[in-house]
């Protein structure tokens, strides 16, 4: 499926862009069931902000147990500005969702459809995963007005194999633009080293720093502003980021992590799956 300049491009900057490789019924229709999952969420049981700041993110206590839940399930969680002082909503529940995740791959037809087939199964071969096993997918909002920043961060970190093998595909759901908050990455910063680790032990979770080498400026990032429908594969040592979105339209975008069941997985990995929800690839 990959030309050969698409090959060399993944492996000497880290990333290779796909435009038009999903069609608009198939954005529409995950679309479509991710409004429906929000909408069904009840923010009276549930109000766990998801945010990449330390405080407020995954490791902080108090949304522990919800996070941790959510690795094989299906769970919503809310932008952080999508409460009031009061406590009270901002503006309509679908709209104040930040993400869902982490199964949906696995656990909702609509998801299970779009994140399977020989499309996919032949593009991961081609990136160089020989048994690819799909850990995570997470459907990112990314809200008008109050889509959260997630920081830079290499997806390695929270899906460690031996040797490194997790791959990121991001599926554009909304055009991504700058004023939206499209993804930024750093070309060719897949050849750096792993700066940190996020791992699990028992009910808790931590950030570990393993590389004091910084984060990419503005001299070496670039934004990558893609359309609807593209997919955007990339190394997971690749370092990325994306800004908050500031402006009127949302910028939906529908990731899965997927390793090489090849390689060792990771213990210490926050996903984990039994004999009882195996782990599986893309057919
Ligand atoms: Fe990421």
């Amino acid at each position: 499926m990959l030309k050969y300049a698409q090959k060399e491009q993944f492996n000497q900057q880290g990333f290779v862009i796909l435009k038009g490789f999903k069609n608009a019924s198939q954005i529409e229709a995950l679309k479509a069931r991710a409004l429906e999952i929000a909408c069904a969420h009840n923010p009276d049981a549930h109000r766990e902000v998801f945010s990449t700041d330390r405080e407020k993110g995954p490791q902080a206590d108090k949304i522990q147990d919800y996070f941790l839940s959510s690795a094989n399930d299906i769970k919503c969680f809310f932008e952080d500005g999508a409460f009031d002082e009061n406590g009270q909503l901002v503006r309509d529940l679908a709209q104040c969702i930040n993400k869902i995740g982490h199964a949906m791959h696995d656990l909702d037809k609509v998801f299970e459809d779009f994140s399977h087939g020989e499309q996919l199964a032949e593009l991961a071969k081609d990136v160089g995963l020989a048994k690819p096993q799909i850990w995570q997918s997470m459907y990112i909002f990314k809200q008008p007005h109050i889509g959260g920043k997630v920081d830079w961060h290499q997806d390695t970190g929270f899906f460690m194999t031996t040797p490194q093998s997790v791959t990121t595909f991001w599926f554009a759901i909304d055009d991504a633009t700058l004023e939206n908050g499209c993804l930024w990455v750093e070309p060719g910063g897949h050849k750096g080293p792993l700066r940190q680790r996020f791992v699990r032990a028992g009910r808790k979770t931590q950030i570990i720093e393993l590389d004091p080498t910084p984060w990419p400026d503005e001299t070496r990032a670039i934004p990558l502003q893609v359309k609807a429908g593209t997919l955007l594969v990339f190394n997971g040592l690749l370092p990325h980021y994306s800004a908050a979105n500031m402006s009127d339209r949302p910028r939906n975008a529908y990731t899965l992590h997927v390793t090489d069941g090849s390689c060792a997985y990771a213990p210490e990995n926050w996903i984990q799956r039994g004999k009882d929800f195996p782990v599986s690839g893309f057919v």
